[in-house]
């Protein structure tokens, strides 16, 4: 593919123009309007929609470039559109209510034409604005439970799976999860990033090396174990929603690899929320209620994914696993490994290379990093002591304990 094929506002219409959208969407006799989406970091992304009708009659286009749309010398496989359509796919099949619908997709210009979420927000934004979501512990539980269960051993035949592993080998984009999560935070790296004033803390991070091997263990198990399709990019930027709906987009990470990465990815995130509420809910009743409620949906995701996967593998697993003591076993191993990837995700969203949001948009320097030595000190604690964690509610206890270290005394 050649940079001439990218598509621009204007052949993103002649485009639509010419596939099954246009009549299926569109009626075939819209006038059509396009904007590009800036927010993306990878793929070049349109909203087209109609010009009479914005709002019911619009779609999203997504198209893959060899290379990363916002930093061009960072080369990227195509091929991850290809995934990204598959996976869309299989986990519209166990779980159709979490996924954007798919209109069309051209494996020739790497183009997926999905259904446009312009009634919900990314999560990320809502919970800095302290939006509660009544419904996202059991539409995410669910969706985690459902995607990971019908892509396991546990529910597919050996051969089915190991004839479905290398259709999702995935090397390249693994490889940046590989070096941004788990080897770049913990050595010397022109990357990695984090706030002056937080220098004592990561210097600790960096001296200590029975912290940077649980890291490394937690690294072998997410490039040696291929227990489930997971999503692999699974943060609360990957998850729009509303009070109704919640949707997880943007599977194109996806690969065979360790369901509790998934679960931790997301952990992960509602607890940097948390932690970033000490700037983003700056009333102190509405911060503690606010928190409490995070703390809670920790809870409930972690209960309603459990309460499924166990129903799931009950009713529907295959005969292999003929073992009651085993099923307690692997949830509870699935929750210490969670604990132990979620922390992964926390430290490296603080000091490597891809900061969020939560603390980006901090402009008091204290403040910020009051809200970061607070994330920090959740994944330390979750990374050291997750062994010694058999609830949920022990895990979230750890969480509501962990205080900043900054001011520094
Ligand atoms: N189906 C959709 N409907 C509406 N907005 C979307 C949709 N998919 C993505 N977006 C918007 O585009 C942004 C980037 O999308 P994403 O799939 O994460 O792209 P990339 O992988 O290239 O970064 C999202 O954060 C969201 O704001
Ligand atoms: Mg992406």
């Amino acid at each position: 593919m050649t940079d001439s094929q990218a598509l621009n506002e204007q052949t993103v219409i002649d485009y639509i123009k010419q596939t099954s959208v246009f009549s299926h969407i569109f009626d075939g006799n819209d006038d059509l309007k396009s904007q590009q989406i800036a927010e993306g970091n990878v793929n070049l992304l349109f909203r087209v929609s109609s010009e009479h009708d914005p709002i019911h009659k619009s779609v999203i286009v997504k198209q893959a470039l060899p290379y990363a749309w916002r930093y061009p010398d960072f080369k990227m496989p195509l091929d991850r559109s290809r995934i990204e359509y598959e996976v869309l796919t299989i986990e519209g099949r166990y779980c159709p209510q979490q996924v954007p619908e798919i209109y069309h997709f051209d494996e020739e210009k790497h183009i997926l034409i999905i259904e446009d979420l312009n009634q919900h927000l990314v999560m990320r934004e809502g919970l800095m604005k302290q939006i509660r979501y009544p419904l996202v512990a059991n539409h995410i539980g669910t969706f985690m439970a459902r995607t990971l269960f019908y892509t396991s051993d546990l529910y597919l035949s050996s051969g089915e799976k190991k004839a479905m592993v290398p259709k999702f080998i995935n090397p390249v984009l693994c490889k940046v999860q590989e070096d941004l999560v788990f080897t770049q935070p913990y050595m010397d790296h022109p990357n990695n990033r984090w706030s002056k004033l937080l220098e004592p803390q990561v210097r600790q991070i960096h001296q200590d090396d029975d912290l940077r091997s649980e890291i490394f263990e937690l690294k072998e198990l997410y490039m040696t174990h291929a227990q489930a399709l997971i999503h692999n990019d699974l943060h609360t930027g990957s998850i729009m929603l509303n009070e109704h709906e919640t949707k997880v987009v943007d599977p194109e990470f996806a690969f065979f690899g360790p369901i509790a990465h998934d679960i931790g990815s997301y952990i992960a995130n509602l607890a940097l929320s948390y932690a970033s509420q000490e700037f983003h809910a700056r009333d102190e009743t509405v911060r503690k209620e606010y928190r409490l409620w995070l703390a809670q949906l920790v809870k409930d995701t972690w209960r309603v994914f459990e309460n499924e996967f166990l129903t799931l593998w009950e009713n529907e697993g295959n005969d292999d696993w003929p073992s009651p003591s085993f099923r307690k076993k692997y949830i509870q191993q699935l929750l210490q490994e969670t604990l132990g990837f979620g922390a992964a995700e926390m430290l490296r969203r603080l000091i490597g290379m891809a900061h969020v949001h939560d603390f980006w948009t901090i402009d008091n320097e204290e403040i910020r990093a009051i809200s970061e030595s607070i994330g920090i000190n959740i994944a330390v604690n979750w990374l050291k002591n997750r062994r010694k964690v058999f609830s949920i509610d022990e895990a979230v206890e750890m969480m509501l304990e962990s205080k900043s270290s900054y001011p520094f005394i």
